[in-house]
Order: C-alpha cells, then structure tokens, then sequence
C-alpha cells in the first residue's frame, strides 16, 4: 500500500488530462494504495502568483501549509498535465514555486544543493497536440523529460519512475482509448 498523490493541471473538466488522472485513480485504489487528488484549477486552497521579499524565508500561509503536507506524505506523486508551450501549464509551475521552497524540498550545503523529499517516486502523463515521432525527431520531449528529471525531481532528493508523453492529442483524438488503457500499464 502507498499513499499516491495526484495533481492534475488542466482548467477543462472533460479534458483528455483529466480523464488519464481518473483512470490512474480509479487503478491506483483498486490495487490498494491511498489516494489523495488534487485539481489545482479547481482546489478550494487557491495560491496567487509566487513573490516573496526574502529568499530565505518564503510565507507558510495555509495553503502552502496543506500542500507541503501533501507531498510529505506521498510516496509517489503522479503529475497530468498538457504540453503547453514545451512545458507544463502556468498554474503547475506556480504550484513547483510556492510549494517546492528551499528548507523543505531542498537546502543548500557548502553552496551545493541537496534535495529534502528522498523516497518519493514522480510519475508524469502529459499529451501533446505534435505527434510522437516529431516531438521526439526534434528532441522536445526529451527536453521536457530531463527538465523535469534534473531542475525538479532529482534536485528535490526525488525519483523519476516514469515520464509518458502521449502524441498527436488534438487533432483527431482517434488514440484516446489507446492512450486510456496504456494507463493500467503505469500505476
Ligand atoms: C496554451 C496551449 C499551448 C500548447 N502548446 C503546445 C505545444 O507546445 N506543443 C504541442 O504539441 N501541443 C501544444 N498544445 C496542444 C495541447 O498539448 C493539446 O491540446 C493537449 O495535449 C490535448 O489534451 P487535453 O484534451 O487534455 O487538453 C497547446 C495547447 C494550448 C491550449
């Protein structure tokens, strides 16, 4: 048994990304794990763009209080999201931001860093509107790939377990239930 947290990032209820996220929920807690899902579009624990006056101390304001114990808990971390702009929408970034603060995802040692959440697996399901094979040709998925791996999870102490990016997702949507039942093979 684990304790799963999921975050999905997509504003359209009836999106693909939000259908993945379900799919992924509903397997996950059949096969026993505790899950805790977090729409951040439609959380009541809204966050307004990140500031602060003092790298050194960013605000523990209530929702970045509910967050971080969040991530605390999970084991794994499972992120849906669209490829928006060859990165992930704005709202997950703000999320990584207000939420991943230095002292509780990383600190720094002799000027280097060292990442705080070790033991937790990060999953990523993103869909791009390209196909595979072109996103792949020209190496943008990879880009996205090792952003995510390097600057966020491994600098966090965490593990990459698995990245899938579904291709060709708006124009004719004929892969959907292929991309839905691939799913099952991720949890
Ligand atoms: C603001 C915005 C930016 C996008 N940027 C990209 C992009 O950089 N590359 C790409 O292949 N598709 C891009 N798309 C298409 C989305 O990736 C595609 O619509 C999405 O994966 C479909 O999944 P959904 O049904 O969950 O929205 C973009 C779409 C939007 C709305």
């Amino acid at each position: 048994m684990k304790n799963v947290l999921i975050i999905v990032s997509h504003p359209k209820k009836d999106s693909l990304t939000m259908a993945m996220a379900h799919q992924f929920k509903k397997l996950s807690e059949g096969s026993g794990n505790n899950i805790e899902f977090i729409d951040l579009y439609k959380t009541k624990h809204q966050q307004s763009f990140f500031s602060f006056e003092n790298t050194n101390s960013t605000d523990i304001t209530p929702e970045v209080e509910y967050f971080q114990n969040a991530i605390s808990k999970a084991d794994e971390i499972a992120f849906f999201f669209p490829y928006w702009w060859g990165s992930f929408p704005a709202i997950l970034k703000n999320f990584f931001d207000c939420n991943f603060s230095k002292g509780f995802a990383f600190k720094y040692v002799n000027s280097m860093p060292k990442g705080l959440l070790t033991n937790k697996k990060v999953k990523i399901f993103t869909t791009t509107g390209a196909p595979k094979f072109f996103y792949t040709l020209t190496g943008a998925n990879s880009r996205l790939k090792n952003m995510i791996k390097k600057q966020i999870v491994e600098f966090c102490g965490m593990k990459l377990d698995s990245c899938n990016i579904y291709g060709s997702v708006n124009t004719k949507n004929k892969n959907i239930t292929k991309i839905l039942n691939d799913i099952k093979n991720k949890v």
